[in-house]
């Protein structure tokens, strides 16, 4: 699987578990716009306290806490990379959030929940990587309660523009990236049964973050550099410049399951 190829597990845990090792926010905020991004979608997302939300793809788990911390809500996170789930559970352990986010592995389109557990369900820079949209966003709905609420932020290509430029962090090659556009993403996503209430183009936010971010080494202390190998600093160049030539895009948006 593209993100985990040779993640240093057993060095990221011992330094997780030192309390005197500095550990950023560029470690566990996989995304375009780090924790800026994942508040500015939470601030759309009504929910009452002791809600319980699915975060899908939750990654090393910083979306997750960021939404245990701001709102009274519990977060399961789940994530295809088993290594990243059990790094995210070290990081809530240091964080002291055990309580309120956990993590298991799991396939987004085969969720190991029961229907209608969540009241939402929280996705960041996944889709990128599943072919089977309708499946995706089918799977999404089945784990909700009726009224409950689906949040996304997810990159979108730009239609009639040149091919992107390969590799970005979510794909070493076009065959191992699924994008649609931003219209094709608002279908799919109604088709599985979703109403949208808010949509917003975040383009020019995400653009304007990777034009201004630190992009020629990893900040100290452990980083996505660590994560994803001495390609990441080419990844997020070409994510830069895909952007800047106007060929990707970025879409957050609240839907609703009918009740
Ligand atoms: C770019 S990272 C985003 C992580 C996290 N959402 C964040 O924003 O910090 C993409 C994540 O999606 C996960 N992923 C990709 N395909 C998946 C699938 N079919 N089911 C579950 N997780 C998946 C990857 O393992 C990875 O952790």
């Amino acid at each position: 699987m593209h993100y985990e190829s040779d993640v240093p597990v057993g060095e990221l845990l011992a330094d997780i578990s030192d309390p005197d090792q500095i550990i950023g926010p560029t470690l566990d905020q996989f995304h375009i716009g780090g924790a800026t991004a994942t508040a500015r979608l939470l601030d759309l997302l009504e929910l009452p306290d002791a809600s319980h939300v699915l975060d899908v793809g939750s990654g090393l788990g910083g979306p997750a806490r960021l939404l245990a911390t701001t709102r009274d809500w519990q977060v399961t996170g789940v994530d295809l990379a088993p290594e990243f789930c059990r790094i995210a559970s070290a990081l809530s352990a240091r964080a002291e959030l055990s309580a309120q986010t956990t993590f298991c592995a799991g396939d987004a389109l085969h969720l190991p929940f029961a229907n209608g557990l969540f009241d939402a369900v929280w996705t960041e820079h996944v889709a990128m990587n599943i072919g089977a949209r309708d499946d995706f966003y089918r799977e999404l709905a089945r784990v909700v309660r009726p009224g409950g609420l689906l949040a996304i932020y997810d990159v979108v290509v730009v239609e009639n523009t040149s091919p992107l430029t390969f590799p970005v962090p979510w794909a070493r090659k076009a065959e191992h990236s699924h994008m649609v556009t931003a219209k094709m993403l608002r279908e799919r996503v109604t088709y599985a049964g979703w109403n949208a209430y808010i949509w917003n183009d975040e383009s020019i936010f995400a653009r304007d973050w990777l034009t201004n971010m630190r992009l020629a080494k990893g900040p100290a202390g452990p980083s996505l550099h660590h994560i994803m190998g001495d390609d990441f600093s080419l990844m997020t160049r070409n994510l830069r410049d895909n952007f800047v030539d106007g060929r990707l895009g970025a879409i957050q948006a609240v839907f609703e399951k009918p009740a």
